[in-house]
Order: C-alpha cells, then structure tokens, then sequence
C-alpha cells in the first residue's frame, strides 16, 4: 500500500486526513508536536506510526529522515499552521510575525527538502502545502489578517518554485485551499467538519498529476486567483 506523511497531525484536519488516509489502508506518518497526548491519533487504526515533530525545530528534521530512511512517501502533506497575531498596524507584533512565517512558510519547504528523496522514491510522488484562500492576493477584499495572509502567500510562492525545481524529478507540487472547516482555527461557524474536508482533499490529491503541479487549488480542484 501507499504512504503518506502529514505534519500537524495532532488535532484539526492534520487529524482528519489521518484518519482518511489510515481507512484506505494507506502507511501513515503523522507528524505532531506531543506523540504522548496525541490520544485521538492514538486512536486511530491502521498503520499509523507517530513522529514527533515541532516543525520550527531545525534539529527534527535529520532525524525524521533518517527514521524513515529506506520508505518511500507517495504523498507528503504540509498542513501544520497557525494563525498569527490578529494585529494593529499601529502596533505589530514582530516576534509574532516571524514565528508565522516559520511555521506556515518556511517550515514546509525545509520538510519537503528534507524528505525530497523519500517522495523522489515512491510511485505517486506527491507534494502538497495546505495553504488558504486568505493568502491570495488577488482574491482579497477584505484585507486584516495581516501576518497569516503574507505567509500563507509566500508559502504559495515557495511551493511554485518547488514545483519547477523538483519537476524533472516527476514530483507533482501543488497548494491547496482546503475550504473553511470547524476546527480551532476555523472556528464553529464555518461549514465543513474536518472530515468532510480530508475526503475532499483526498479525492483532490489522488487525481493530481505533474500537469497541475505549480496549481494553487480549491478543494474541488478548481484553480484559485494567486
Ligand atoms: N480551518 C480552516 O478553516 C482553514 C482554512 C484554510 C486553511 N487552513 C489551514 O489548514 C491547516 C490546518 O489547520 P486547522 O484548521 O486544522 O488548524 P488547527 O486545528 O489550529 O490545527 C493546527 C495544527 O497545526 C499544528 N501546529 C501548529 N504549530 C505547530 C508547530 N510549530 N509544529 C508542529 N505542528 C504545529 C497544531 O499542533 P498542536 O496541536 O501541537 O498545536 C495542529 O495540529 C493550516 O495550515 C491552516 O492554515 C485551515
């Protein structure tokens, strides 16, 4: 069976594409900060092995490779993120910007490098950065929101020129609004359970091909304004 890697996959739709995953039969690597209280994805059955995995951590990155050193990863999900400070511009929290940035930007660029030959390696060759509608530039007219915009748009930038890197390398890259889901960060108000979502994406990602790597895609894979 396939195997796919997520990051954040402690709680939200990190938890939710677990389970999705794991019920198909897939090997899952979940990847969260504390593998000890992680009981919901303990609870998860199927061939789900834990990693703990701070993503700001440098030092994390060298060991989850070599852990994993030998496996193909079909499919690698970048999901972990954080919603930044809810900031004034009169007053910006600056160590607050940056740890947004670390965590929604930067992050998934150092896991993709650091498991590129794992992906390189597997049949499917899948690499997948959850990103937002909300970092798009061309679809903002609301505006606020400054730090989790500005980062989930430069994960986007990042992720396309993954896409033209890792392309002759048959590595299919693509960032994906997974919709507005019921989670800590989106809030009880929003539409889809966390389980609705991961289906989508999902089906979203099994039929990605390198044709749409470098795509930013709605959870119907309909292409969103950059
Ligand atoms: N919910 C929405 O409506 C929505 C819409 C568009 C995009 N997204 C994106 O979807 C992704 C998942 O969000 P969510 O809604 O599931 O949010 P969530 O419920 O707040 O979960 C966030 C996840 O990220 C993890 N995380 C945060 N900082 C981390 C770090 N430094 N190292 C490792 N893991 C870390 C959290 O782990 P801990 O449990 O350890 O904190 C948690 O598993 C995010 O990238 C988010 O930007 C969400």
């Amino acid at each position: 069976m396939p195997t796919m890697l997520v990051t954040g996959a402690g709680r939200g739709l990190g938890l939710a594409l677990v389970e999705a995953y794991a019920r198909r039969g897939w090997r899952v690597h979940a990847c969260c900060r504390n593998p000890e209280r992680a009981y919901a994805l303990r609870g998860i059955a199927g061939d789900v092995v834990l990693h703990r995995l701070d993503v700001r951590d440098q030092t994390a990155y060298r060991p989850l490779a070599d852990a994993l050193v030998g496996e193909a990863i079909d499919v690698l999900i970048a999901n972990a993120g954080i919603p930044g400070p809810e900031d004034r511009i009169e007053m910006l929290d600056v160590p607050a910007w940056f740890e947004a940035f670390h965590v929604n930007s930067i992050a998934p660029l150092v896991l993709a490098g650091a498991l590129r030959r794992h992906v390189a390696r597997s049949a499917e060759r899948k690499m997948i950065a959850i990103s937002s509608i909300l970092g798009s530039i061309g679809d903002n007219r609301s505006g606020g929101l400054y730090a989790y915009r500005c980062s989930k748009a430069a994960l986007n930038m990042a992720w396309r020129s993954l896409a033209c890197e890792l392309r002759g390398e048959g590595i299919v890259c693509a960032v994906v609004h997974p919709g507005w889901i019921r989670t800590a960060m989106g809030g009880e108000g929003a539409p889809l359970a966390p389980g609705e979502a991961a289906e989508a994406l999902f089906a979203l990602i099994a039929g990605l091909d390198l044709g749409r790597s470098g795509c930013f895609l709605d959870p119907r894979g309909r292409e969103c304004p950059w």
